[in-house]
């Protein structure tokens, strides 16, 4: 069922009849996203300021990701004078001019805010913080971006209290933000850094400020080393010559993900149950793919895989199928909870135990659907929500194992999507699940697709053994 209220939003006489009557409905702002595939250039012609407080090791990696996504920024100097000059030596290569940013046109409209805050130790330098997004918040453009760089928590403890609050208050001050911006489809975002993995900032910064990220907010992306070297970085068909598996794609959010692994270079094993051979055959011919009729939960499941794979081995594997058998426990019968168990958490522990030595190749990625009731809870879903925060702490612990071999293990934590599934929820939990969020809003098969996408490719190397969640800023669990 399509959402009503954005909808109406989009037609403007809707729209300003609601707000004329003073009526006390959200008007979700419909989000602005990327359809084609992934280009060069982003962020060419868009008006990005950036700022800086306190000693830094992010100048670089933030004036490449800018330089090389096709900004010219204007840099505000106030708290880190000559920031502008490392600005333009950083981007020299790039032929991308940087400004100072008095030269922004006091009328223009802000694409996107960038503050480094990883210099702030004290309250000084939160001041800082407020102030520059305090004179330019109102400009931030409808789907505008504000992102926010600060260091780890271990880090930033590791060298004084001060530091360490100065630090913490970070994520307060985004999540906030998040919340003011979201009624104009805006988002906000937070990007740790663990000192010496500054390499691996500029990928992770560019699809932040990208369009791909629309239902992405609130959320902090933590960037490490703790993967070794991986494939290098690509911004136009990053899974060229790749091989991914994706479970559960005949629908909804896999079949989104196939779509999108495929446009991106991706040769795609397309896996769903018997039941839905038709529709995994016909998505497969779509996106050149291979479709491969199978139950996860099969005893024979990852080998039916790993032929279809053949030879060349898989580099991308996305464990999405899942399932629900809602019951209060009191009233859950064994077969609901084994059921839920069985899909969404022994098969994905079973199929990648069984590829990870000769099938899982070097650089590769495994990306693990959870979800934002494994994270906060949820009436009735003891068996889901514990089988999705299993995957949370496994992702963790597969990171760590496969890292000297440059594999990346992370989770996504979709909030409400519209799939199937959420369709069938009750009308007014599902409206509430809907609006309580930052963008007031749902997200899309495709938000959580671009996610994964984004997880799965070369660029994503410091990410690993996290989970992200994809839901648009959502009240519950954050
Ligand atoms: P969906 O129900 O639309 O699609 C799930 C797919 O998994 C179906 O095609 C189904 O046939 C397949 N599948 C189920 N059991 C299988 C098995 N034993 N073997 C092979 N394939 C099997 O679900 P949706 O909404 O696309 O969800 C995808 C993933 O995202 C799931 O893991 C779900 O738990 C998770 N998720 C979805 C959210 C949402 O709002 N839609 C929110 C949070 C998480």
């Amino acid at each position: 069922m399509s959402d009503m209220l954005l909808e109406v939003t989009r037609r403007p006489a809707a729209r300003g009849l609601i707000k004329s009557l003073g009526l006390p409905i959200p008007l979700p702002e419909p989000l602005a996203r990327a359809k084609e595939p992934w280009s060069a250039r982003p962020l060419e012609g868009a008006v990005v300021i950036a700022g800086v407080c306190g000693p830094t090791t992010l100048v670089t990696p933030i004036a490449t990701a800018l330089a090389e996504a096709g900004a010219s920024p204007y840099v505000d100097e106030t708290h880190a004078p000559g920031i502008v000059e490392a600005f333009a030596s950083a981007s020299e290569a790039y032929a991308r001019p940087v400004h100072a940013d008095g030269a922004v046109p006091s009328e223009a409209r802000i694409d996107a805010l960038v503050f480094d805050a990883s210099g702030a130790t004290d309250v000084a330098g939160l001041r800082a913080l407020y102030e520059f997004f305090q004179a330019r918040l109102d400009r931030l453009k409808r789907s505008g971006r504000v992102v926010v760089l600060g260091l780890t928590p271990q880090a930033a403890a590791g060298v004084s209290p001060s530091r360490a609050a100065a630090q913490a208050a970070l994520s307060g001050f985004v999540r906030s933000i998040a919340k003011e911006i979201g009624k104009k489809g805006a988002t906000a975002n937070l990007v740790l850094v663990e000192p010496g993995a500054e390499a691996r900032v500029p990928a992770v910064l560019r699809w932040v400020l990208d369009r791909r990220s629309a239902f992405v907010t609130a959320q902090p992306f933590v960037v490490s080393n703790r993967a070794n070297e991986g494939r290098p970085a690509a911004w136009v068909r990053p899974l060229d010559g790749q091989v991914a598996l994706v479970t559960g794609a005949a629908r909804g959010i896999g079949r989104a993900t196939a779509r999108a692994l495929a446009r991106e270079g991706a040769h795609v094993l397309c896996a769903d149950r018997p039941e839905d051979a038709d529709e995994t055959s016909r998505l497969a011919r779509d996106i050149g793919g291979v479709p491969v009729s199978v139950d996860v939960t099969a005893a024979d499941a990852a080998s039916r895989i790993a032929d279809a794979a053949g030879a060349r081995g898989i580099d991308v594997l996305v464990h999405n199928a899942g399932i629900t058998r809602d019951k209060t426990l009191a009233r859950m019968k064994p077969e609901q909870w084994d059921a839920v168990l069985a899909v969404n958490l022994d098969a994905v522990l079973r199929i990648t135990d069984a590829l990870e030595r000769r099938t899982l190749r070097d650089g590769g990625r495994i990306v693990c659907l959870s979800s934002v009731s494994g994270i906060a809870g949820n009436l009735g879903q003891t068996n889901y929500a514990a089988s999705k925060a299993a995957l949370i702490g496994w992702v963790d612990a597969a990171s760590e194992r496969l890292s000297g071999r440059g594999i990346t293990a992370n989770a996504i934590a979709p909030g409400f999507i519209e799939t199937r599934m959420t369709a069938s929820i009750p009308l007014a939990i599902r409206e509430a699940g809907r609006r309580l969020s930052a963008l007031a809003q749902g997200g899309l098969p495709e938000d959580v697709a671009e996610a994964i996408t984004f997880l799965a490719s070369p660029g994503a190397q410091g990410i690993s053994g996290r989970t992200l969640r994809v839901c648009g800023g959502a009240l519950i669990g954050a």
